[in-house]
């Protein structure tokens, strides 16, 4: 079944940062969009392409809008969806006073279902069309998310949090139990569909060495499902991380030692890390991901993008609901901008919609399945509207290039300039 979608049109081809930038990306004025069966036929100029279809062929097409792949969330909690703008406290305290309690709910099955489906609502109708998200301790909290997330033929990725030690009794797992019920939903949904699985140790202090052995363990039996944690996000829980694992030389050094890092690794936050880790994250081909709006929430400080790609890391954003305050790709680039202002360092708006499309499909290994219009990639794409408030309205009248148009939809941009969602190549 062909679908055919006309309209201006953009997407990238490499990271701005690392090709010459023309080479990075191709954009079409008056672009068209060929997805058969789903997945990506052709891309060209419409002129062209319309010439080589069949007259009865429909073609929808969006004017005033651009299209480009839906954007890629590279950190998020699902269970947190209802506590998000928890007043007053950094990291440590968050967890202990909001988070924990919170997530204590998620044993129940219906309780997930209905959580995830608003969660999702919320999702697409941002323009996120994948994510990879964090479940919480109990299994039903993944059953009840990958339920929901099949039913809407999403490509995400989910996993059960490990978390065996300096956590509330009613949220702990053990080693082994967090291992088999690990095993057990990667065996039922790892491949399902476009569902995916990811090994959820919560982070270093909530897990024993023991647990993150098994998390190890796990991967090297499942080496296609992902492994998804939290790293140096905040300067107590470094030197709690400190306290706790002696032995270890730093913090990511602690995921090292039980064989947590590679290609499918991404770690969350890394706001403070050492030179040598950043190596050895680039070494190892291990991601980060990028979490602007919930570093400066919870006062985490300000992530050093320009070191990540000074050692080839692979970087993608991530709203990280519910530390971060919004759902939106658009509002998390803007508050990414501001950060690398206060660092002095500049996020070009390129990079930027780089970082939310294909630098998230290259950080989660999807590279070709999504995150660009490459022939035969899932036709997950989203329309960008310069007309839907009445701000960003007059503000594009001035506005003469490409740069600046997708510099002011990020910066005056959120939801209400995503006028479509596309899944498959179908309006969602
Ligand atoms: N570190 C451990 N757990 C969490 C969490 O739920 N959110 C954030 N932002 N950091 C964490
Ligand atoms: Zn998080």
């Amino acid at each position: 079944m062909l679908k055919v979608y006309r309209g201006e049109l953009l997407h990238f081809l490499a990271d701005p940062a690392k090709v010459a930038l023309e080479d990075s990306y191709q954009y079409l004025e008056d672009g068209l969009l060929i997805i058969k069966d789903g997945l990506v036929e052709q891309v060209g100029e419409a002129a062209e392409l319309l010439a080589t279809l069949d007259k009865n062929v429909e073609v929808t097409h969006y004017k005033n809008g651009l299209m480009m792949p839906g954007f890629i969330d590279t950190h998020v909690h699902y269970p947190q969806t209802e506590m998000i703008a928890s007043y007053g406290e950094q990291l440590l305290e968050w967890l202990e006073n909001y988070t924990f309690p919170f997530e204590r709910q998620f044993s129940d099955f219906e309780h997930g279902k209905s959580v995830a489906e608003f969660f999702l609502t919320q999702l697409l109708e941002a323009g996120t069309t994948t994510a990879l998200v964090f479940g919480t301790v109990h299994k039903e909290s993944v059953e009840a998310f990958f339920t929901v997330a099949q039913q809407k033929k999403l490509r995400m990725i989910c996993g059960k949090v490990l978390m065996d030690q300096n956590c509330p009794d009613y949220l702990s797992d053990t080693a082994q139990s967090g291992y088999d019920d690990s095993k057990a939903l990667i065996e039922k949904w790892h491949n399902t569909d476009r569902l995916q699985y990811a090994i959820t140790p919560r982070f270093a202090p909530t897990c024993s060495t023991e647990q993150l052995n098994k998390a190890g363990q796990l991967l090297s039996e499942n080496p296609t499902v992902y492994l998804h944690t939290h790293l140096s996000e905040n300067k107590a829980e470094i030197a709690w991380v400190k306290d706790l694992f002696p032995d270890s030389d730093g913090y990511l050094d602690v995921y090292d030692k039980s064989q947590l890092l590679g290609r499918r690794s991404i770690f969350a936050h890394g706001v403070h890390l050492h030179d040598s880790e950043c190596q050895r994250l680039g070494e190892t081909d291990s991601a980060i991901a990028f979490c602007p709006s919930s570093n400066l929430f919870l006062g985490s400080g300000c992530f050093n993008l320009k070191q990540a790609e000074e050692f080839d890391v692979n970087v993608g954003f991530g709203s990280d609901i519910g530390a971060g305050t919004t759902f939106s790709m658009l509002s998390t680039i803007n508050e990414g901008y501001k950060t690398q202002q206060l660092r002095g360092d500049k996020l070009t708006p390129f990079k930027s919609f780089y970082l939310a499309t294909l630098g998230g499909a290259i950080s989660l290994d999807l590279e070709g399945t999504i995150g660009n219009f490459t022939k035969g990639a899932e036709a997950d794409f989203i329309v960008l509207d310069y007309h839907a408030t009445p701000l960003m309205d007059r503000r594009m009248r001035h506005c003469t290039n490409l740069s600046e148009k997708l510099f002011i939809l990020s910066m005056l941009g959120d939801e209400r300039h995503v006028k479509a969602t596309h899944i498959m190549g179908e309006l969602v």
